[in-house]
């Protein structure tokens, strides 16, 4: 993977890492086929069920831009209030919390980042794969539009005074080995493809591989304003 020149004359930015915001589930209390969709979170069957960190959280205003361009507006505004009247609790914590609700109980269904799910799962803490062992995870809407991916990138700013230095560190961040960094060191899936690496918790979880959304990030990023908006009318905090 190399950093190309962009039409404008700068650098384009480029992809290092993505990490897939997926639903987990309490083993015992949810049939997988039940959760496997971002659309069936906002079921009324997981009315007082549902644990997931704030609305406003870039990770959250990502998924809900996506959906936005998935199904349009006035339904993603639909599903957000389906979601807050399936609230386990309010939001509250990172994705690490809403993994311990579902395996404590609290909740039945989550969401979460991956890498904070792969961090549990090779825990070497006993009690973390006490909790590990009641979850389960699936990759929504693998029959639809896939799931959703939350992308590092880089770039080089158009003034930068070390044009050369930076480029030289860029391409760094997308060779083999530091690729194998981001795989095993912070559990993402390396953005430069064919690459091979070995981190079991993401095999494991994945099965290998899934069908990851693709639409522009640009799009995404243009509804959080809107997204933000629709938070505020359903009374998603
Ligand atoms: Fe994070």
């Amino acid at each position: 993977m190399r950093a190309k020149r962009s039409d404008s004359g700068g650098i384009a930015w480029f992809g290092l890492s993505t990490r897939a915001r997926v639903i987990v589930y309490n083993k015992l209390k949810v049939q997988k086929s039940d959760a496997d969709t971002y659309e069936k979170l906002a079921d009324p069957k997981f009315k007082g069920k549902l644990c997931i960190r704030s609305g406003s959280h870039p990770y959250n205003l990502s998924l809900f831009g996506a959906m936005t361009e998935h199904i349009g507006p006035q339904q993603t505004e639909v599903w957000l209030k389906g979601l807050v009247n399936n609230m386990a609790r309010n939001p509250a914590g990172g994705d690490t919390d809403q993994i311990k609700g579902v395996a404590s109980g609290e909740c039945a269904v989550a969401v979460t980042n991956t890498y904070y799910l792969a961090r549990m799962m090779r825990s070497t803490n006993a009690a973390d794969k006490a909790l590990i062992e009641k979850v389960g995870v699936v990759f929504p809407n693998q029959s639809s539009w896939g799931t959703h991916l939350n992308i590092a990138g880089g770039a080089i700013a158009k003034n930068s005074k070390n044009q050369g230095n930076a480029l030289k560190f860029l391409e760094y961040l997308a060779s083999a080995s530091a690729q194998n960094h981001f795989a095993n060191g912070n559990n993402e899936w390396p953005a430069a493809k064919g690459l091979s690496f070995d981190n079991p918790a993401l095999k494991a979880m994945s099965g290998g591989s899934f069908k990851s959304e693709v639409l522009p990030v640009s799009a995404v990023g243009m509804n959080q304003i809107k997204v933000q908006q629709m938070l505020d009318r359903v009374g998603f905090r």
